[in-house]
C-alpha cells in the first residue's frame, strides 16, 4: 500500500497525505482524521526509516490485554484508560482473548494507525515476533514479563505474593497445601511456583507434586483440577489456586464434592475478586494493585512518548495480603 492508496480512500490529495504523516504543514482536524483513519484501513505501513525520522504525535495510544471480561484487566484498563484521556492521550482498546494470532492483528493494525505507544499485556511466548514487531516503537509491557531487548515492564513481584500466601497458610498449621496455576511457561507461571516453593521451603514443608497441577486460565481447567486433588485419598488441608478465574473454578469444586470451606479446607485465592468479601466465608486473597498497574504503566508508556525513560526497566508492584475468613487453623 502507498500514500496514493491513503489519499484515495481518505478523498484528500497525496500531498495532504504526506503533511499528516510528516507533520510539515497544518493539516485541518477533519482531514487529518479522515488520513489516519485511511491509513488504518488500507493497512498502509510507512517505512519504518522514514517513520523513524518523524516526530509520532497521533496522540493514541494502544493497549493490548488478553481478556476485557477478567476482573483484573477490568480494574487495569479502566485505569490506565482514564490516565491517558486526563494526559490529552486517545486509546485503542485491543482485546485478544488470549489468541496469539489476534494479538498478532492488533499490533499491525496499530502500526497502522501510527500510534504513539503500545501498552503490551501479551499472551504469547514469542519475543521474537514483539522483539521485531515493535522494534523502533515506545512499548511498555505490563503484567506477563517477555524478555525482549530494552524491555520495560511493570509486573507485580509475584514471588513475593505466592510466598507470602504460602507463609499465612504454614502459619496457621497448614502442611499439606495444594497449588493450581498455570504451566511455570511466562513469569506469572514461574515466578508464582518459585514463591510456593520459596514458602514451603521456609516453613520446613517438603514440595509435594501430588498438591501441584498446571490449569489454564479458565475455571472450567482449574474446576477438573481441582477434581484430579480432592479425589485423592490424602487430601490437601488448604489450598492456593493463582489467579481470579483458578480460584473461581477450586471454589467450585469444593462445592461440588460438598467440603465446607473453611472447615474441612482452607482457600487463599490470588487477584482480588469483586465479590471475595461478600462470599460466605469471605475469601482471603494475595490482591495485586490493579489500579496502580494501570496508572503506573500508562505515565511510564507516556513518558517514553516524550522522551523521557524510565530509571528502571523491571517495575515490580507490591503485594497485599487480604485476610478474611476462608482459612483456619489446622490441627495435623
Ligand atoms: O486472570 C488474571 C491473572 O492473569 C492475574 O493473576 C494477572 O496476573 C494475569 O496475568
Amino acid at each position: 500500500m502507498t500514500l496514493k492508496d491513503v489519499a484515495k480512500e481518505a478523498g484528500v490529495s497525496v500531498s495532504t497525505v504526506s503533511s499528516v504523516i510528516n507533520k510539515s504543514r497544518f493539516v485541518d482536524e477533519e482531514k487529518r482524521k479522515k488520513v489516519l483513519e485511511a491509513i488504518g484501513k488500507v493497512g498502509y505501513q510507512p517505512n519504518l526509516i522514514a517513520r523513524s525520522l518523524k516526530v509520532r504525535n497521533s496522540k493514541t495510544i494502544g493497549m493490548i490485554f488478553p481478556d476485557i471480561e477478567n476482573s483484573f484487566f477490568i480494574s487495569l484498563i479502566k485505569e490506565a484508560e482514564e490516565f491517558a484521556f486526563n494526559s490529552g492521550y486517545n486509546v485503542i482498546l485491543c482485546n485478544t482473548q488470549n489468541d496469539p494470532g489476534k494479538e498478532k492483528q492488533y499490533i499491525k493494525l496499530l502500526k497502522g494507525k501510527m500510534v504513539d505507544g503500545f501498552m503490551v499485556i501479551t499472551s504469547f511466548k514469542d519475543k521474537d515476533y514483539l522483539e521485531k514487531e515493535l522494534a523502533g516503537e515506545k512499548v511498555v509491557y505490563v503484567d506477563r514479563y517477555v524478555g525482549v531487548k530494552d524491555e520495560t515492564v511493570v509486573k507485580l513481584d509475584n514471588i513475593k505474593g505466592a510466598e507470602m500466601a504460602v507463609t499465612y497458610l504454614a502459619s496457621l498449621g497448614h502442611k499439606r497445601i495444594g497449588y493450581i496455576n498455570i504451566k511455570p511457561e511466562i513469569n506469572i507461571g514461574f515466578e508464582r511456583l518459585e514463591g510456593y516453593k520459596k514458602g514451603l521451603k521456609k516453613a520446613g514443608i517438603p514440595f509435594n507434586e501430588d498438591l501441584v497441577r498446571y490449569s489454564g486460565f479458565s475455571v472450567e481447567s482449574s474446576y477438573e483440577k481441582m477434581k484430579e486433588i480432592l479425589a485423592q485419598d490424602n487430601k490437601p488441608s488448604a489450598m492456593f489456586p493463582i489467579s481470579n478465574r483458578i480460584t473461581i473454578g477450586v471454589l467450585k469444586a469444593i462445592k461440588d464434592q460438598n467440603l465446607k470451606i473453611p472447615d474441612d479446607i482452607s482457600v487463599i485465592g490470588f487477584d482480588e475478586i469483586v465479590t471475595a468479601d461478600l462470599l460466605t466465608p469471605s475469601l482471603t486473597v494475595v490482591a495485586q494493585p490493579a489500579y496502580e498497574f494501570g496508572r503506573i504503566s500508562t505515565k511510564i508508556l507516556i513518558d517514553k512518548i516524550n522522551g523521557k525513560e524510565p530509571e528502571e526497566d523491571i517495575i515490580n508492584l507490591e503485594p497485599e495480603l487480604i485476610i478474611r475468613e476462608s482459612c483456619r487453623k489446622h490441627i495435623s
